[in-house]
């Protein structure tokens, strides 16, 4: 797979990869087999993870409540393995778009072969246009600066870059002001290099009055504020005759739960409602990692740095990458097994009562709420989605 620079040279996607691992401070996930596009099922299932029907079952009903016409975009910001996560929900039901929070996340999706349109969530710097454009990865445009340097770079490449335009209309995060929207509309519209492909906001208080506020026209609400200030901005880039063909979108879970149908525009972005567990007993998935190293401190051996803590007795413990989650319950066999010591990049956990547990056992990770999410995108963990399985199952 080969990209064009802002030189306009010619450049490997390996040296793509390699710069955006740098930038991120990590390696980038590369399949073994990745690089093509189209759906390759034999890459897929070489994946740690097995099949995940409830996980499906819960894409299909959040699918069937979307009214026809509106796209369903599934936010993934839950963990991994992303690749495969949106190929099983692609499989399960209709996912028109998928957003990813950063380029690396949105390239692992193109590795694992999914062919929908995906949006970059958030910031992403304007010089990783290139990349973008290359995996076509569709990011935020999110200020007038932005653009011109998307320009620079993309000037000798070939193609063009969809680019959603943000609006701030009231969460204080990413996005331009609206008062600067339309003459951000305008910049992209002039760029030959971009494409308004969206635009969109996102709403910081949607609740269940909203949709009677709305109808009231209640501005004291924060939805129908936020609401009016977005439909205005809207309605002026429309008004000069641009993106009269781009997607609308705002709403999220809290839209589609509280049934707050003129927020659903032309696209829900959906995140947590995918993911979402019956009860902490009764979940559609677990997250799994494994011990890498067992050993044995023998009493007196120091815990930590500076030997605040020895251990009391000969401990026997089993080793954990990273999980980026500190009020997570491990269970090893089912049985919960105790923290020793948790540096960020290595957790020791104490499994002194199992002593037939060795290396590469599976470890069984318990969030602290049903539906909370394990970011494992800044997990070196090898962290896995599997099917169904409550505490008590012990799997
Ligand atoms: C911009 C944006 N859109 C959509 C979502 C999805 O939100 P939810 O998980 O509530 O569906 C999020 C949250 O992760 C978000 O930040």
């Amino acid at each position: 797979m080969q990209g064009t620079d802002a030189n306009g040279e010619e450049r490997t996607a390996a040296a793509i990869h390699a710069r955006i691992g740098a930038d991120r401070g990590r390696p980038i996930r590369v399949h073994r087999r990745g690089g093509t596009r189209g759906c390759d099922r034999d890459r897929l299932d070489s994946l740690p993870v097995r099949p995940v029907p409830t996980l499906q079952q819960q894409v299909k009903r959040v699918r069937d409540l979307i009214p026809r016409g509106v796209k369903l975009c599934a936010v993934l910001k839950n963990g991994e393995p992303v690749g495969w996560l949106a190929d099983a929900m692609a499989r399960a039901a209709k996912v028109d778009y998928f957003c990813v929070p950063n380029a690396q996340d949105g390239i692992a999706l193109r590795e694992a072969g999914v062919d929908a349109p995906i949006m970059v969530l958030y910031l992403t710097e304007a010089s990783y246009a290139p990349v973008l454009l290359h995996y076509d990865l569709e990011p935020a445009a999110y200020s007038l600066a932005w653009v011109d340097e998307a320009n620079r770079l993309l000037q000798r490449a070939r193609g063009i870059l969809k680019v959603h335009l943000w609006i701030d209309t009231g969460l204080s995060r990413e996005g331009v002001m609206p008062d600067d929207a339309l003459a951000l509309a305008r910049a992209v519209n002039q760029s030959p290099k971009l494409h308004l492909q969206g635009i969109a906001t996102h709403f910081c208080c949607l609740e269940k009055g909203d949709l009677a506020a709305i109808e009231k026209g209640n501005l004291e609400n924060q939805t129908a504020l936020q609401k009016h200030r977005f439909d205005q901005v809207v309605e002026s880039i429309h008004a000069a005759g641009i993106g009269l063909d781009a997607i609308i979108h705002a709403g999220s879970s809290d839209a589609l739960r509280f049934g707050v149908t003129p927020v659903y525009y032309n696209m829900l972005r959906i995140g947590g409602m995918l993911f979402e567990n019956p009860s902490p007993e009764h979940r559609n998935y677990t997250w799994k990692t494994k011990i890498l190293q067992v050993k044995t401190l023998p009493k007196g051996w120091c815990i930590d740095y500076d030997c605040k803590k020895t251990v009391e007795v000969d401990t026997r413990v089993g080793l954990v990458a990273h999980v980026p989650n500190d009020e997570v319950t491990y269970l090893v066999r089912g049985q919960t097994v105790k923290k020793l010591l948790d540096h960020e990049y290595v957790v020791v956990l104490d499994i002194s009562h199992l002593p037939d547990v060795r290396e590469g056992e599976e470890v069984t990770i318990i969030l602290p709420e049903p539906n909370s999410p394990l970011d494992s995108s800044w997990s070196s963990a090898p962290v896995t989605l599997r099917d169904g399985a409550g505490p008590g199952k012990g799997r």
